[in-house]
């Protein structure tokens, strides 16, 4: 008898190995919380940029404390972005990674030009740190109330404690200050 040839299987094959996605979220409901995870991706972006602009920008006698609480929110806010935008992944669905769809998406809008005095941008930046707690709670409703995808939802509750931590040490800076 002759010796059949091992073959590698193809690039089909291997995939068809692979299950489908199941993550005991019903289908319909992935493009719901995918664009909520989309929309806040988008807000986490403008906010990150707020905040390298004013760490650049900055002026004043406030200039070194404030140029280095902006860069400790920067770098807080980078570790969301990531974890929002591989969350997207994490349901199958592509992450948005361009500025085009950020700028058209985000419910936070930029300044451009923004050359506020030091304590202005204090305030800016705690505004959008307490839009984006209220803007999570709506989303953590949505998303109980129809997908209860409990993931999600401690995902975002997560956020909204560091978003209000941020807004209480910038109001908290502002009142020192003044
Ligand atoms: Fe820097």
């Amino acid at each position: 008898m002759a010796a059949t040839r091992k073959t590698s299987p193809t690039p089909k094959a291997r995939k068809a190995a692979l299950p489908a996605l199941d993550l005991g979220v019903a289908k319909e409901q992935l493009p719901g919380i995918t664009a909520i995870l989309k929309t806040l991706l988008a807000d986490e972006v403008i906010l990150y940029t707020r905040l390298r602009n004013y760490h650049w920008n900055v002026n004043g006698p406030h200039f070194y404390p404030l140029h280095q609480l902006f860069e400790a929110q920067y770098d807080e806010v980078e570790a969301i972005i990531d974890e929002v935008a591989e969350r997207i992944r994490q349901f199958g669905v592509a992450a948005p990674g361009t500025l085009a769809e950020f700028l058209q998406m985000a419910r936070l809008k930029e300044q451009p030009g923004d050359v506020s005095a030091a304590m202005a941008m204090v305030a800016t930046l705690a505004g959008d740190h307490e839009a984006l707690v209220r803007f999570l709670r709506e989303d953590i409703e949505i998303i109980d109330d129809e997908a209860d995808e409990a993931g999600v939802e401690d995902l975002l509750t997560g956020l909204l404690q560091q978003h209000q931590k941020m807004a209480w040490m910038l109001r908290a800076t502002a009142e020192a200050a003044s």
